[in-house]
């Protein structure tokens, strides 16, 4: 029985937040309906009851705008339609201001023992230059009620090199941020992706970015303050307390296969990577007409070189780095020598460090993360 991980996309949001190129929409509650029923079709075409789900992931957009029975259906849903462990890790990504008690105890009666919470800042000047719907008091309150209806895994979601941000911004939100002792922080440094609105503020000069050497010190410096409190580095953007690493996230950084619904979802399966389409209303037909398949696009069937080379990539994202014996044991084969050349190259620029047991980043392969794949590939 192969391990299997499950993502369920929801595509709605409040508003769109100016830097975000997720596929979500602003959609009337008629258009929801259609899609969680589409969703919910699919669901049960892709049934799949010989492998064993040891994590769910419901991400977005915000799951959390979508009603509570809507989720409830979805979880049981999927526990009809394949194994689910009995220990499996359920998230949903949560965005304040769509949540309340009611919600939140709803979640927690329909098994969902993970919570992902988007703050990006605790500063509300910033909150709302980026077009995020709440301010930190609200975040605050979702996140007391979170504990208090018992939620014991709750992960926060902050953003680094945001407009105008400063290094006393950063150690303010991580001050902060330590204090309530989330057991996960994701910290993403902005992308600033094309078309987004904040793209078109940026080329029109209405705001400005910190310079790449002032986002470095952020991310050294949050980086350091959340080691000495007890976090552990694991994954280029991810910290988490000792056991609390994100399952989900790292069975996908370790090649694991996963099933992606919704529109948009990716899926890894038998050495293939599918692609959902990203259009709502090609989504919802194609299920509406019993035609889920016709809704896959194959991005990638992979050779055994190239299942090797992603390996090697997605390992390097976290930070214990390639085990070579793991390596050894997958794919028959020593990356030592596969990769000699690369990593030989990748040495002399001290972007990795490589012993037997073991290849991993450096802190200058840490800042230079994203030239690091590209140098792989
Ligand atoms: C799907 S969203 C999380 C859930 C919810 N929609 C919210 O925003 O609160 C996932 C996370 O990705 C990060 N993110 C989104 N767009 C980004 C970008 N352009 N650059 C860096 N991080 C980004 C944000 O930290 C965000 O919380
Ligand atoms: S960051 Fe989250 S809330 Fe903002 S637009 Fe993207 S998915 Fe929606």
């Amino acid at each position: 029985m192969k391990e299997l991980g499950i993502y369920v996309h929801i595509p709605f949001c409040k508003q769109k937040c100016y830097y975000c190129d997720f596929v979500s929409y602003t959609s009337k509650e008629t258009e929801k309906e259609r899609y969680f029923k589409a969703l919910q079709k699919e669901i049960e075409t892709q049934k799949n009851e010989i492998d064993r789900v040891t994590t769910i992931y419901i991400g977005g957009g915000t799951p959390s705008m979508a009603n509570k029975e809507e989720i409830q259906k979805i979880l049981d849903m999927i526990k009809q339609n394949y194994i689910v462990e009995k220990e499996a890790e359920i998230t949903i990504e949560v965005n304040p201001g769509t949540v309340d008690e009611a919600k939140l105890e709803a979640y927690k009666k329909a098994g969902i023992n993970r919570l992902s919470i988007g703050l990006q800042s605790t500063k509300n000047e910033l909150l709302k230059k980026i077009g995020r719907i709440h301010t930190y008091e609200e975040f605050l309150t979702c996140y007391q009620l979170a504990r208090k209806v018992g939620f014991k895994n709750i992960n926060i979601d902050l953003m680094l090199g945001l407009p105008n941000q400063t290094l006393r911004d950063i150690e303010e939100s991580v001050e902060k941020i330590i204090k309530l002792n989330p057991e996960h922080i994701s910290f993403y440094s902005l992308i600033i992706e094309e078309n987004t609105p904040i793209e078109k503020m940026l080329e029109e000069k209405r705001i400005a970015l910190p310079s790449e050497e002032i986002e470095r010190t952020m991310y050294w410096k949050a980086k350091k303050a959340l080691e000495r409190s007890d976090y552990i580095h694991y994954e280029i953007s991810n910290f988490a307390k000792q056991g609390y690493n994100s399952k989900h996230n790292t069975n996908c950084w370790k090649q694991k296969e996963y099933l992606g619904f919704g529109v948009s979802a990716h899926s890894y399966q038998n050495k293939k990577r599918y692609c959902n389409t990203s259009s709502i209303i090609e989504y919802c037909q194609n299920n509406e007409e019993g035609k889920s398949q016709n809704n896959q696009v194959i991005c990638e069937i992979q050779t055994e070189e190239e299942r090797r080379k992603e390996y090697m990539l997605l390992g390097l994202r976290m930070l214990e780095g390639i085990d070579v014996q793991e390596f050894k044991h997958k794919f028959i084969q020593n990356p030592l020598y596969l990769f000699h050349q690369e990593l030989e190259k990748l040495v002399k620029e001290e972007l990795i460090e490589v012993d037997l047991n073991q290849i991993k980043l450096t802190n200058k392969g840490l800042d230079f993360a994203n030239l690091v794949w590209e140098q792989f590939i």
